[in-house]
């Protein structure tokens, strides 16, 4: 028996100039207005798609690095997608919508009453994919920035308060019929004082019909699966895509949903993946091969991408030179530069390490090329051999895209039962929870 699973789409370049570079931007896809994303999020809808998340960094580093974020927009500009998500809301019925928040960026206050506020208004669709970048509090006002593990331990605390506001509205409390709207008597004041933030309540906000928002989260530390343990609905993985990594990734959630005093089945896993579609093996076998030898241009390309994610300017740098690591000041993340070095020997020439990163895997490892009948087999084979709850799939935000990525995939998802055909009621967790 098929399993059926859930499909998400993540905006991994968040909602900015993400097609830059692409010549589909000349279509007149405007990224600062809300119709291009309305037109894909509809296409997601009709494709039967749970969910949309949008990735989001508020920060586009510091005065020294910023050249390096935005001169080819990889880190930046990004508009705030809590603001984009009531036109994607108003444009359609049953998708999720998941804006990606930090908790360094709103009081507890605010942020329980503006999203409260979205849940009605959406219908029960609103998730929150919560992020802990520490770079970013400066930005905010707040204490200088805290290390890895006390962001979690401050946005745990930041979400018990939250919740608690929701909460502040007791069952009675809304009447709203006769001649009495509600009873104030009913109405808890939660006054918070903890390590991190005092405030009280109650919230100035209705209670939900439909249950809460949706947590989500990414983060794959120790400390960020216990996040994940204790809180989410929905975890987003990275891992290699066979059956035995995604066994030992949902092990891992699970046992930490179940440490926190929660099921394993609370909390839905979604694994991302970044297919690259063509029609046919041979194609892919092609594809995959002649990625072992970019040419100039990629490698370049390669090289301003990895500039902004490691806030280091290696095109500057002598490409047929072994890489130097003491360019990377402290500002640089450890695992960022692990990841570009992998197990390279350290006389390795940094052209050879940028020509790895554009490298090509055919189906599962290392990344995806393939038919949409080979990934359907993939996605089937890991819901059926890992129990796996579905994948989510990773790429900018334009019709251009989705089709590229759905057109055939969708409805061969679906004649094989994997992908739902219609939605059910009650909002995004209804969606979630109904298989
Ligand atoms: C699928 C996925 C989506 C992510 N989205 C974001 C995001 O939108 N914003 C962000 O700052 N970090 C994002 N991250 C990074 C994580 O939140 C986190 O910063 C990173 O995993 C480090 O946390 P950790 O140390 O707990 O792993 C994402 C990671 C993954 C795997």
């Amino acid at each position: 028996m098929t399993k059926q699973q859930h499909l998400g789409w993540f905006l991994a370049r968040g909602f900015g100039p993400h097609g830059w570079g692409h010549p589909y931007l000349d279509w007149n896809y405007r990224w600062t207005e809300p119709a291009l994303y309305q037109q894909a999020a509809r296409e997601l809808e009709q494709a039967g798609f749970d969910l949309l998340i949008i990735e989001d960094a508020p920060s586009m580093g510091t005065a020294s690095t910023i050249d390096l974020r935005i001169r080819q927009a990889f880190g930046g500009p990004k508009h705030d997608p809590l603001l984009l998500a009531p036109y994607l809301f108003a444009a359609t019925q049953h998708l999720g919508i998941v804006p990606t928040v930090n908790p360094a960026a709103y009081l507890p206050y605010t942020a329980a009453r503006q999203f409260a506020t979205l849940q009605h208004l959406s219908g029960h669709r609103l998730g929150l994919n919560v992020v802990t970048d520490t770079g970013s509090a400066r930005h905010f006002g707040s204490a200088p920035s805290l290390g890895h593990d006390a962001a979690y331990d401050r946005a745990e605390e930041w979400l018990d308060g939250i919740r608690d506001l929701w909460r502040s509205w007791k069952p009675g409390a809304l009447i709203a019929s006769g001649d009495r709207y509600a009873d104030g008597s009913l109405l808890d004041a939660v006054q918070h004082r903890g390590e991190y933030f005092e405030f009280d309540g109650p919230l100035n906000a209705i209670p939900f019909t439909d249950g809460e928002p949706v947590i989500v989260s990414p983060g794959g530390s120790g400390r960020g699966l216990g996040f994940a343990g204790a809180n989410s609905e929905v975890q987003l993985a990275l891992a290699p895509l066979d059956p035995e990594s995604i066994r030992a990734y949902r092990a891992k959630i699970h046992a930490a949903a179940v440490e926190r005093g929660r099921a394993p089945s609370d909390i839905k896993i979604l694994f991302a993946i970044q297919p690259v579609i063509v029609n046919s093996a041979e194609e892919a076998d092609r594809l995959v091969a002649a990625s072992a030898n970019p040419d100039d241009a990629a490698v370049l390309y390669i090289a301003e991408r990895q500039s902004s994610d490691l806030e280091t300017d290696l095109t500057a740098l002598d490409f047929d030179k072994p890489l130097d690591l003491s360019v990377f000041g402290d500002h640089v993340s450890q695992g960022s530069i692990a990841r570009l070095v992998g197990k390279h020997d350290p006389a390795t020439p940094l052209r050879q390490l940028l020509a790895a990163q554009a490298k090509l895997g055919r189906l599962g490892q290392g990344g995806f090329v393939g038919t949409a009948e080979e990934l359907a087999d993939l996605i089937e084979n890991l819901g059926d051999s890992a129990d796996n709850d579905g994948v989510l799939l990773w790429g900018d935000l334009h019709p251009v895209t989705v089709h590229r990525m759905l057109d055939e995939l969708v409805p061969i998802l679906r004649r094989r039962g994997i992908l739902r055909t219609e939605y059910g009621d009650g909002g995004l967790r209804g969606n979630l929870n109904s298989f």
